[in-house]
């Protein structure tokens, strides 16, 4: 067994989402999700904790979580920016944004800064795309944006 386990109040949620499904091995969703709140990603080690507990193969739970793009595969930064690359978002200006990243923080998608305070991630549309272009940023969005609203949000996040 290795070094992850879920907090108290992690396994406690766990168990109480377990009542609600009838196999155990049906709750591979939550229970990487509960980890991923946890821990900010689903590490190998975490991935062999899920499928001790659901009975899986770690291996099982590798796929299903490689499946899922909303999991964190390698830890990810402090601020964690979800750049929405889809239509609207794209036409609206999403490039621009993302060349901004690039520029003043040096990363590109899939990529953390040295000092692991920012993570760049492209995701599908968000479903606000009456306020593209948009980023989450640790979940929270922020709509209608311009590289000028962006840089201010990176500014106060430094
Ligand atoms: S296209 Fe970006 S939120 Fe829908």
């Amino acid at each position: 067994m290795g070094k992850f386990k879920y907090t108290d109040e992690n396994e406690q949620e766990f168990q109480r989402v377990a009542k609600k499904y009838p196999k155990i091995d049906a709750m591979m969703l939550p229970a990487l999700w509960l980890v991923q709140e946890q821990e900010g990603w689903v590490s190998p080690d975490a991935m062999i904790y899920v499928a001790d507990r659901l009975g899986k193969t770690p291996i099982e739970v590798y796929e299903f979580a490689t499946f899922y793009t909303m999991f964190n595969l390698k830890p990810i930064g402090t601020y964690h920016i979800e750049l929405c690359k889809t239509l609207s978002c794209m036409i609206m200006g999403a490039p621009e944004l993302k060349k901004f990243i690039k520029d003043t923080l040096g990363i590109e998608p899939g990529q953390t800064t040295a000092d692991g305070k920012f993570t760049l991630s492209e995701v599908e549309c968000q479903g606000a795309c009456g306020g593209a272009p948009m980023i989450a940023l640790n979940n929270q969005y922020h709509e209608n944006l311009t590289v000028d609203k962006l840089k201010s949000i990176i500014e106060e996040c430094k």
